[in-house]
């Protein structure tokens, strides 16, 4: 017979069908033994019955534990007592791999689950957001494939900074040295001048000193990057993207955000309302008036500041127009405000923080390599950077997604490090 999954021989309902998949839950007495299966995407309860088999093959079954792999042929039947609403009355069974004492039970602590990460994948909430991942992924796929943007794979060793030198990974090369990415802008500024619109998904790298629950030192951050937009434009398109993510992750996965704790009937409406834009400058008048925070012009907003924004916002909002003087050397000042600068982030709500950044492009060479001398780098390292703006440079803007970022929000988990597989932080690089 040839095997289904779990989740077509519930669609099926009645009748013959063979599953495979590994030992979810066990229980037994001398007459009969529970299972509950689960492959990749459902669960489902089998029961090995002992006036079906000889006594050697239900002592077998007497002998399964919590993860062994298994085969199973059975009459499936609907049950509204079983976990799913269906089982399975099981006529033959194979165990494929046995499994002694799995070292993941109950009530164990989030530090030995991550040294049992290879293990603790298969819980249902780790295998819950690792296919919400994957949906969220192919959907930021068909956004851009939409979009006529180009998927465009940059290096990830690069020779210089582009978010700050502090936070570069250094890697031996060969004789020399170079870095692993900490963003692939640059390069992505390169790509539109041929392309015009790219995409990509890429791991980036951060040696970032932080212990909070938002940062990683290895993640995936999408970015785009396409000419002719400016900054409206592009703030514009941000929110269409994760819009479009979001409404496509709702559309196939309302029962596993429910599973996760989400409240689907407030993500739907933050799907469906605007989201606000608003200056820098404003988000400080609401902190001065609202919660009666000073926070003065020039200071960069940190998790504390973000935060209590978000306390007076229900769906993400974009913030546009941050200090120029804090703001990395490619962003450029506004012409009407030199103080300020054509970039944006975007926030999310109940306090996941920053999803993107962005902005429009310096095209002013002579401010960018003051900036660069200012930071303690060396502008000649940039020549091929600025050569964009010498041939033939036209206006351009991008922007950066923190994909586990966004996943833990729309996950509703409290750390980010459940968004991606392996995390790696300061703390952690193992297993
Ligand atoms: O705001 P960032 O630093 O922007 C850039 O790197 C730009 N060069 C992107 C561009 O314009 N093409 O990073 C973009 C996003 C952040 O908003 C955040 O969501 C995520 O990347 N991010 C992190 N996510 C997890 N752990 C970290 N340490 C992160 N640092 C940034
Ligand atoms: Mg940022």
């Amino acid at each position: 017979m040839k095997y289904i999954s779990i989740k077509e021989a519930m669609k099926k309902g009645s009748g013959k069908v063979a599953i495979r998949g590994w030992v979810y839950r066990e229980r037994g007495s001398k007459k009969v033994k529970f299972l509950v299966i689960r492959d990749a995407e459902e669960i489902i309860q089998c029961v090995i019955k002992k006036e079906k088999f000889d006594d050697k093959k239900f002592e077998e079954a007497d002998r399964i534990r919590v993860e062994c792999s298994m085969k199973l042929l059975g009459t499936i039947k609907a049950d509204k007592r079983a976990p799913t609403g269906f089982e399975i009355d099981v006529d033959e069974f194979e165990v494929v791999g046995w499994c002694d004492n799995y070292p993941i039970s109950k009530d164990q602590s989030a530090e030995f689950l991550l040294d049992k990460r290879h293990l603790w994948l298969r819980s249902r909430k780790m295998n819950t957001i690792l296919r919400i991942r994957s949906t969220y992924v192919n959907a930021r796929e068909e956004f851009f494939k939409k979009k006529n943007f180009y998927k465009f794979d940059p290096p990830i060793l690069q020779p210089s900074q582009c978010e700050g030198g502090s936070t570069l990974f250094e890697v031996k090369y060969y004789k020399d040295k170079t870095y692993l990415s900490q963003s692939w802008q640059l390069y992505a500024e390169a790509a539109v001048h041929s392309l015009e619109r790219v995409y990509d998904t890429a791991p980036t790298f951060r040696a970032e000193k932080m212990k909070t629950s938002r940062h990683l030192s290895e993640f995936w951050m999408v970015e785009a990057e396409a000419a002719w937009m400016d900054l409206k434009d592009i703030t514009e398109f941000a929110k269409e993207e994760i819009r479009y993510c979001l409404k496509e992750v709702l559309k196939h996965h309302e029962e596993d955000l429910k599973f996760l704790g989400q409240d689907v009937k407030k993500l739907k409406k933050i799907a469906e309302k605007p989201w606000p834009t608003l200056k820098y400058r404003e988000v400080l008048r609401i902190l001065k008036e609202k919660s009666n925070m000073d926070v003065p012009f020039g200071k960069d907003l940190r998790t504390g500041e973000e935060d209590e924004v978000m306390k007076y916002f229900d769906t993400p909002i974009v913030v546009t127009h941050y200090p120029k003087a804090i703001m990395a050397f490619y962003k450029p000042r506004d012409p009407e405000h030199p103080d300020e600068a054509l970039c944006f982030d975007m926030l999310a709500p109940e306090g996941y923080g920053e999803l993107i950044g962005g902005s429009q492009r310096s095209m002013d060479v002579e401010q960018m390599t003051e900036d660069l001398k200012k930071m303690g780098e060396d502008p000649s390292n940039y020549e091929w950077y600025f050569d964009l703006r010498k041939y033939g440079g036209v206006p351009h803007s991008g922007y950066g997604v923190g994909l586990e970022r966004v996943i833990a929000w729309i996950c509703h988990i409290d750390n980010i490090k459940d968004a991606i597989p392996f995390p790696r932080t300061m703390l952690r690089w193992k297993p």
